[in-house]
């Protein structure tokens, strides 16, 4: 972890906190300076990571470093109460997004457990697009009327190497990631010639709460791992995020494929 405060002023919003890769993009981005909205729907969690972020890296003008909104990341309101909170407790908008809540699901369109096929469409494709949307709206007025160059911007958002190459075996998960791609690369275009990076990570294997979320059996998953080791941890794609939102406005990396060396596919 960096501590350069390469991230001094800025304020982020990181959903999926909870937990994982979210966990540890939060307390990247609090080592390098930024303050912390954090979201994830276990709210006790939130807590403890707040209290954790601002014990090691201190108060923000005399407030917390970190604060939590728990809730569904998909849902309108706790869409608004993020935005807002940045507003409230930091005096500004948050200009640092990180649209991380998501899940996996084992199985294929014949052999996925349909039941929890529109929970994952509403969490990894329409939250991260609602959260798009109103984000960027915001990053657009705040960056009207002031020279961008001098202020980074920043939407990133977690796609999946399944959402780039066909995976047979998680192929309603890795839609959702596909969406997610062609929707991070699009409002790129839109968004970038107005000083806004919108960056894709796309990770590999990355041991987490992932694997039993998403209900891949444990033996034919852990030999998987096994071919592949050591997999990626969640500090691996953090340090990635924290040095990609780091470099001045005027420089971005875009889109990044992150695996564990020894994995080959997906
Ligand atoms: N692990 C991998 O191999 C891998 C690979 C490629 C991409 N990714 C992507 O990386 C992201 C993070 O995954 P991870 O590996 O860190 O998984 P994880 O350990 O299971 O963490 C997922 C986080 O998302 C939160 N979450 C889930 N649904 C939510 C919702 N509806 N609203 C708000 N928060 C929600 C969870 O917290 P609560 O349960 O408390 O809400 C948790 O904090 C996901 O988008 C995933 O698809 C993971």
């Amino acid at each position: 972890m960096t501590h350069n405060h390469s991230l001094r002023g800025r304020v982020a919003i990181v959903t999926g906190a909870s937990a994982g890769i979210g966990q540890a993009v939060a307390l990247d981005l609090a080592a390098r300076g930024a303050g912390l909205i954090l979201n994830a729907r276990r709210e006790s969690r939130l807590d403890e990571l707040a209290q954790r972020i601002t014990d090691q890296h201190g108060m923000i003008d005399g407030k917390p470093r970190a604060v939590g909104v728990p809730g569904d990341a998909s849902d309108d309101s706790t869409i608004d109460a993020m935005l807002r909170a940045a507003q409230e407790h930091f005096g500004k908008p948050a200009d640092l997004i990180i649209a991380n809540a998501g899940r996996g699901l084992n199985g294929s369109v014949m052999t996925s457990d349909t039941d929890q096929w529109e929970e994952m469409i509403r969490t990894n494709l329409l939250g991260v697009a609602k959260l798009m949307r109103r984000s960027g709206e915001q990053l657009l007025k705040l960056n009207e009327g002031r020279d961008w160059s001098q202020h980074p911007t920043d939407i990133v958002v977690l796609g999946s190497t399944v959402g780039r190459h066909i995976s047979p075996f998680s192929s309603m998960y890795g839609a959702t990631k596909f969406g997610v791609n062609s929707l991070a690369e699009a409002a790129r275009r839109e968004l970038g010639p107005k000083g806004i990076r919108v960056t894709l990570i796309e990770p590999g294997i990355v041991k987490s709460e992932f694997q039993s979320v998403a209900g891949y059996d444990p033996d034919s998953f852990g030999d998987l791992m096994e071919k592949f080791s050591p997999v990626l941890v969640p500090e691996d794609v953090a340090r990635t995020i924290g040095f990609i939102v780091s470099q001045p406005a005027g420089m971005h990396v875009c889109d990044v494929v992150i695996r564990p060396t020894r994995q080959d596919y997906p």
